[in-house]
This record gives structure tokens, sequence and C-alpha cells, in this order.
């Protein structure tokens, strides 16, 4: 039987009728663009992650852009971050005018070592951004020392990981800013693209708000370039018929998470290492092997989903070579994605998927 990586069909079959009714209320409103459902979910999303504000914007790459350039980061600046993530990290800083500085990671969480932190501070260093990769928060409380000893400040990639905390408190709240994306295969995903940033900042907020819409506040008056780069009423509608049941989704996502850690005992793979006062969001299931390619193989051949979650840290990748980095500068990244893989993970898995997808892996490293 086929075990995808996700399920969306299922996901969206839980909550058919209200989608469908959300997206016909638009439709008859005509208020495509901006509007109540978007400052709804701004402020739901707000809610969530204990922030002041919350600023919706077309992407969570956009978010990360939105809120390093209100912070006033761009040409000559370095921003600190991770090899191990999705481009989009990176991406947001170069397409500022900035210069990613990577950092290796931790060979459990694979989330950026903070130990490594301090010695990549220049005079240039404007902020260090930690991805909160695979739903496992980032360890925020040294990275936010290492800012404040520094006068940085800090941007949370926290794409991949609505609804996690960190020793009690929500991701999306821990640095100055923080960016979600709402893909569809996120944890709380829209039917397209769609992104937030939080903050407590208030200056922050409005800025960022102007800069999404062409650089505006008042309407054919610029005053900052901007972007095109709101949320369309039509996901947000969407988002917000998902958004109460979130936290059941995540605890569903956790469980599942735990089933996979007591089948996968005794299988000679490395599984994931969750640190005990973080709540993980359990975005993506990661297990390691010398021998990942036979594993991914193998599943691909017994229809099951899987993907190596990243093949190429970022500092190898082509668009990065101006940077000058070669292999071995960050040896636990490049190891981390030579082995790792994902299983499916998704709410609606059944056990008996998640024993299928075990024993697939048990076949090939017994
Ligand atoms: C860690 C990380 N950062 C940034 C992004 C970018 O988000 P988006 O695809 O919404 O632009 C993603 C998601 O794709 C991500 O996983």
């Amino acid at each position: 039987m086929p075990v995808p990586l996700l399920d969306l069909k299922a996901q969206y079959a839980s909550v058919r009728p209200e989608v469908d009714a959300a997206i016909a209320e638009v439709i008859d409103g005509t208020a495509f663009i901006g509007g109540p459902k978007v400052a709804e979910l701004e402020d739901k999303i707000a809610d969530l992650c204990g922030t002041k504000h919350a600023v919706g914007c077309a992407s969570g790459t956009d978010a990360l852009i939105l809120a390093l350039e209100g912070l006033g980061i761009g040409s000559g600046d370095e921003v600190i971050t991770t090899p191990f993530t999705f481009v989009a990290t990176a991406e947001s800083i170069s397409l500022v005018g900035a210069r990613p500085v990577f950092v290796d990671i931790e060979a459990d969480t694979y989330n950026i070592d903070s130990a490594l932190i301090e010695a990549a501070v220049t005079e240039r260093t404007k902020a260090i951004m930690p991805v909160h990769i695979f739903g496992q928060a980032a360890e925020m409380d040294r990275i936010l020392e290492i800012a404040r000893e520094n006068q940085l400040r800090v941007v949370e990639d926290a794409c991949q990981a609505i609804g996690g905390s960190y020793k009690g408190r929500p991701v999306g709240s821990l640095g100055d800013a923080a960016a979600f994306s709402f893909f569809p295969s996120k944890n709380l995903g829209c039917a397209g693209d769609g992104g937030i940033l939080t903050t407590d900042n208030e200056e922050l907020a409005a800025v960022s708000a102007r800069l999404r819409t062409h650089g505006t506040g008042k309407k054919y008056y610029h005053d900052l370039l901007g972007h095109n780069s709101r949320l369309d009423a039509l996901q947000a509608a969407i988002l917000l018929v998902k958004l109460p049941h979130l936290a059941e989704w995540n605890r569903r996502r956790r469980e599942k998470a735990a089933v996979y850690d007591r089948l996968l005992e005794g299988v000679s793979v490395g599984r994931p290492v969750c640190t005990d006062y973080i709540e993980h969001a359990c975005h993506l299931y990661i297990i390691r092997s010398p021998r990942r390619d036979e594993i991914v193989a193998a599943l691909k051949a017994a229809a099951i989903g899987t993907g190596a979650y990243y093949p190429v840290p970022l500092h190898l990748q082509e668009v990065y070579r101006p940077l000058g980095y070669s292999q071995g500068d960050l040896p636990v990244a490049e190891a981390a994605c030579s082995q790792t893989l994902a299983l499916p993970l998704f709410p609606e898995i059944t056990e008996e998927q998640q024993r299928q997808v075990v024993e697939t892996v048990r076949s090939v490293v017994g």
C-alpha cells in the first residue's frame, strides 16, 4: 500500500465543508486583497505567538525579507545563519543585499550550533537568523545572549515550526522578529503561497506593513521602496478555518513521531533527538544512516514517500560559490546532508502505515 510523505487530501477532507464555505464567502464578498480576513488572521497568529503584531505577506521568504529590511539590514551587512535549511533562509539575506555567514550545526538536533556563533561575529554582523529546523526550536537563550552582548538583531526563521515553543515561550516571540510560511505542506498550510511576520516591535510592524504594499501607508503616496507582497484574503480565509485545528494536528504529529521512535528501537538508524524544554512542532521526522541512499531507494520502490532534507548544504550550493566556501568547511552540516532522510509524517498517518515504513527501513539496515 503506498504511503505518501504527507497527505493533504486527508487534511482537506477533514475540514472541507468549512473551507469551501470560507472560499465562497470571500468570493461573494469580493474583498480579495487585504480586508477583514487578513486582519483577523493577523490578530489570531499574534495571539498564538504571544506577540503584539503579525503582518501577513505573500510567503515565508517575503516575511524574512520584510523583517530584515524593516530592521534596516542591507548592503555591507552580515547575517549569521545555518547552512542546513531551505535556500530561502539565506536567499532572503542575499536579496536584501547582505551577506549570509554560515555557521555549522549541532550533530543531533541539526540546528545552528550556538557554541560556534560568537567566533563568526565581525564588525559587519548585524543579525543572527536561526532556523527552527524540522519544527524544533534552536537553542534560543544562548543565541539571544550572544545577540545582546554584540548588539545584534535576531530574526527567527520559524517557517517549519508554527505552534512549537521553547521553554514555554512560543516560537515567533523569541527574537526581534520571526517569519512563518503557509506553504501548503507546512503544519498550517494554505492553498498556495502565504506567510506572516511576527514581532513585538511596533515600528517594525508598521514599516513591514508598508513595505509589503509598495512602500505606502497612504494610497498613491510612497515613502519606501517596497514590494507587492500581500496575503490574499482567500488564503487568510482558508487559514482561519485550519488554525483552530493546529494544536490538535501538532499533538497528533508528536504522537506519530513517538510511534516511529518506538518502532525504530533496535533498527540501526539515528532517530530525532528532542530537547525536553522544547515543544517540537514535528514538521518532519528525520532519520539518519550512512546508507541513506539505499533506504531512499527501498522506500521509493515500496511506493513510500521520502526525501533528503537537504541534499546539499547552502554553503556548497552553486549560487553561493562566490562566497568562497569549500567542502569540509562545515563538516557537521555536510555529513547531515549525505545521511538524513524524512519519513512520512502527517496527523492522519496510521500505525499500520508507520509499521510498513519502518519494516522497509529495517529491510535495508537490519
Ligand atoms: C526553513 C524555511 N525557511 C523559509 C521557507 C520559505 O517559505 P516560503 O516557501 O513560504 O517562501 C521555508 C519553506 O519553504 C522553509 O522551510
